[in-house]
């Protein structure tokens, strides 16, 4: 039997001219577009070529003029500073507009590069929206990257400014961002032209001379400006994600497409109205903080909340309830993880008990695959659906999905039920043939891919052939392995490549390995990402050192973990590592990750055909309960 959810997904697949062409008119659009899909140049697709429009203005001006200018836009809350500040749209236009006039006073226009690495502040909202508004593309770099990642992405991004704050506050340990910000732009080749520092009161950065330029300072004396109109099809974003190697890939977001699909997003998949509370309780360094955090909830009319704080520990395991009770929120959005530490501390949620739930409708989890014990915890202890949808950076918003605002299906536990309009998936063999329901294969998406998603990698078109499109011609490879069921339900089971998940944070074990490598005495290495309570997984390293290194090992475990975080970041959690005589290989050389993670993973496994000696497996079993894991062989 039919219903909404059908009937919206066969017209976009059958018909997705006509599907996207209508849900674009919700949009103001300062020219129409001349063709909603521009498939000219296959294997790259464009939507709405030929129009014109602006982000920021339909995600601000527009409301004001439609009569929501006093209705708050967003409310900053944060536990870790004791502050809860609301913007209205009016006021949060009249924000960015002042902002937008000091890049501008900065010499920013259209398509220039603006980088933001910020904390969990409004002012990293500001400055998205302002670089919106006057046509430029920022890319935000989440705070928790150490100063040689934030370096890579200046170098590709080559921004002609950069915006930061003087700290962010990790529960109550500060962090000084300027000292990274002056260490990334020591290293990177590119250098910016200027840096606008936003001085937070708990920590005063210090300024270079002709080069900084403070915050409120500037904006003090800012001309506001107005919005810019943009191609649909120019970039708004970059943002860099974890790629198969220590080089990220910068995930280009156009504006007329993004903009449609995700304000269509808000009530199809999350059945949120304008007027409505919706947290996204993330971070704007990730997708899901620029989709929901920023972008999507400003551009349907509803309240968005800027949390600085974390599930547990700012103060307790109560702040969620308490944040959704005191700003209504009726629809959140976070990673399983952050459920998973609420459930370890307060596991029959007593606190919740003080809190009035009575407007919140719905739980969304995505980043990771979401655990059977914590997705009949929160339904249990929150009694609203609680909806698992699939995602990436790249996609910009959910592939698969329990569309509430469509269609809401039963639940069946470990899928993130069905494709969302748009998303034509399906599921091949290695020779790129369909497999047959139920059965394991590469999990991949018919072009073309729906408004929203990524057009192409920043500078980089055969970058994005070569990591996406190539390997199953006419498909994009999502990197994720699974099946589709009887029902046509996905279940996303696991990545094809290096891949992690780490407390719903992405990313490349590849990465941590060409750090590790680097150090003197290690000779070769593999990293793993083994199964954690808490983090859904964490990295572990094993290492071999070189033959004559006869320093304390333990000393260089602590050294080759101080690297991992200088490096990449405290974010990577990388904690545990071990030395051993040598890797588990193949005749061909090939070190076999996958035997090591079973073993980690407390998994059965057989010995591989392929083993080049059965022995080192023994050797292993004791190298990785040495650091708490393991299990014998089946
Ligand atoms: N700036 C600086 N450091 C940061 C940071 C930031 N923005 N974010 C995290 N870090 C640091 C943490 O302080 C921690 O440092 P430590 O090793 O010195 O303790 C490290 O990076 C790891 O952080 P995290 O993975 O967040 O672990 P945690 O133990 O601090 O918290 C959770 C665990 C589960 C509570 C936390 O990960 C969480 O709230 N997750 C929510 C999920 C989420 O936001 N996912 C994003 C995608 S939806
Ligand atoms: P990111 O780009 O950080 O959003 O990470 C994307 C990856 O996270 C996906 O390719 C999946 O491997 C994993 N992921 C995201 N959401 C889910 C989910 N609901 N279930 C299983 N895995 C998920």
């Amino acid at each position: 039997m039919s219903n909404p959810y059908i009937e919206a997904f066969e017209k976009s697949i059958n018909d997705p001219e006509a599907f996207w062409g209508e849900i674009a008119e919700d949009c103001h659009w300062y020219k129409k577009w001349d063709k909603v899909l521009d498939d000219s140049n296959k294997p790259f697709y464009r939507w709405f070529v030929g129009g014109e429009c602006n982000t920021c203005y339909n995600a601000l001006d527009l409301h004001v003029e439609n009569g929501r200018g006093d209705q708050a836009a967003l409310i900053y809350d944060s536990p870790v500073t004791n502050t809860i500040k609301k913007y209205t749209f009016s006021e949060l236009k009249d924000e960015v507009a002042k902002f937008a006039g000091v890049l501008k006073g900065l010499g920013v226009g259209k398509g220039d590069r603006v980088i933001i690495y910020m904390p969990m502040i409004p002012q990293s909202v500001i400055a998205m929206l302002a670089c919106a508004r006057i046509g430029a593309i920022h890319s935000v770099v989440f705070g928790g990257f150490a100063a040689k990642e934030l370096a890579t992405r200046i170098n590709d991004a080559k921004p002609k400014v950069i915006v930061t704050a003087s700290c962010g506050i990790e529960v109550k340990r500060i962090i000084p961002y300027k000292p990274l910000l002056d260490g990334a732009i020591e290293m990177a080749a590119f250098k910016p032209d200027k840096c606008v520092i936003f001085q937070r009161p708990m920590e005063t950065a210090s300024m270079i001379e002709g080069r900084d330029v403070d915050w409120d300072e500037a904006v003090k004396d800012a001309k506001p400006a107005d919005c810019v109109p943009v191609a649909a099809t120019d970039p708004l974003y970059i943002l860099y994600t974890s790629g198969t190697t220590g080089k990220p890939k910068g995930v280009v977001r156009d504006n007329g497409g993004h903009m449609v699909a995700l304000k269509w997003t808000m009530k199809a998949i999350y059945n949120v109205d304008a007027g409505d509370t919706y947290w996204a309780a993330s971070d704007v360094g990730w997708v899901v903080g620029h989709s929901y955090i920023v972008y999507g909830p400003l551009l349907k009319g509803c309240t968005t909340i800027v949390f600085e704080g974390k599930p547990v520990g700012t103060p307790d395991a109560g702040v969620f309830w308490r944040v959704i009770s005191e700003h209504k929120v009726k629809a959140l959005f976070t990673a399983p993880t952050a459920f998973r530490a609420i459930k370890r501390e307060d596991s029959k949620a007593q606190l919740m008990k003080d809190y009035d739930l009575s407007q919140f409708n719905a739980l969304f989890l995505a980043g990771e695959r979401l655990d059977p014990d914590t997705l009949h915890w929160a339904e249990k202890s929150l009694n609203v659906p609680v909806i698992d949808h699939w995602w990436q950076t790249e996609t910009g918003w959910a592939i698969c999905a329990n569309c509430l605002g469509l269609h809401h299906y039963p639940v069946k536990q470990g899928s993130p039920t069905k494709p969302a309009p748009g998303w034509n998936v399906q599921v091949v063999d290695e020779n790129n043939q369909l497999v047959k329901a139920g059965e394991i294969g590469a999990l991949v998406v018919k072009l073309p891919l729906p408004p929203g998603s990524l057009p192409t990698l920043w500078k980089n078109d055969e970058g994005f052939k070569e990591a996406y499109l190539n390997e199953f011609p006419g498909y994009y490879k999502t990197a994720d392995a699974g099946f589709i069921d009887e029902d046509g339900y996905v279940f996303v089971m696991t990545r094809t490549d290096d891949i992690i998940n780490v407390a719903g944070h992405r990313l490349s074990t590849g990465g941590m390995e060409e750090i590790l490598a680097d150090h003197p005495d290690v000779a070769e290495c593999a990293v793993l990402g083994v199964e954690d309570q808490l983090k859904g997984q964490v990295p572990v390293g094993f290492l071999v050192l070189n033959a004559g290194v006869d320093r304390s090992v333990d000393d260089i475990i602590k050294e080759a973990v101080q690297m991992v975080r200088d490096r990449i970041g405290a974010v990577a959690s990388f904690k545990k590592a071990t030395v051993v005589k040598r890797l588990p290989k193949t005749r061909s050389g090939k070190i076999l990750r996958g035997t090591i993670q079973k073993i980690a993973d407390k998994k059965e496994y057989a010995v591989p055909a392929t083993i080049d000696d059965p022995e080192i497996l023994n050797e292993m079993e004791e190298a990785v309960q040495k650091i708490g894991y393991g299990k014998a062989r089946s």
